[in-house]
């Protein structure tokens, strides 16, 4: 299965670690998008869209990003997120609809803390301090493989659901 993994990393580098650690069991092709984009989809089955949430939704370039993907038929689509807080299934709302509209099926969804030190939470040196840790690339990694289908049984078995807290 072809790969690509798209992400936007603004604030610590914190979806950074966890495009990267994804990226290792998907044999994921990864791109920064503040760098490089992949000029075309075409030959990718699967396709990853991260980054750090900033006021309630994904990074305006990658929202832009993919309100101008070409329409496509029958490619699935996974959405990651760092945060400082709150819910990500809300935080998500929006990407998951603009891909569910360039005909993407979405086949999962990770998030995990992230470190933030935004605004006011400077005055107390940030919240969320080493997020992600070692336990959210490794959920990130399982998240990973349970897509790519090699260990998706184990992994729910083991209790691991595809959102950290
Ligand atoms: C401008 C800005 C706005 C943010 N808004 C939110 C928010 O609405 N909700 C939230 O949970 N975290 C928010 N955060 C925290 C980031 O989502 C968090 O630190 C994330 O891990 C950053 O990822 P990055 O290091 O990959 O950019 C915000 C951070 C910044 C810098």
């Amino acid at each position: 299965m072809n790969t690509a993994i798209l992400y936007h990393s603004i604030h610590h580098e914190n979806t950074r670690k966890i495009a990267r650690a994804l990226s290792g069991p998907l044999g994921a092709d990864l791109y920064d998008i503040a760098i490089d984009t992949p000029g075309d989809l075409e030959h990718y089955d699967l396709v990853g869209f991260g980054s750090g949430i900033y006021f309630l939704r994904h990074s305006a370039l990658l929202v832009r990003l993919a309100e101008h993907l070409k329409p496509t038929y029958g490619k699935k689509a996974f959405i990651f997120s760092t945060r400082g807080w709150g819910p990500p299934f809300l935080y998500h709302t929006l990407l998951r609809r603009i891909l569910k509209t360039r005909g993407f099926s979405i086949a999962g969804e990770y998030s995990c803390r992230g470190f933030d030190t935004y605004g006011l939470l400077k005055v107390v040196r940030g919240i969320n301090k080493g997020r992600p840790n070692e336990k959210d690339l490794e959920r990130a990694a399982l998240f990973a493989l349970s897509l790519a289908g090699q260990t998706g049984q184990r992994a729910s078995q083991r209790g691991i659901t595809p959102v950290s807290r």
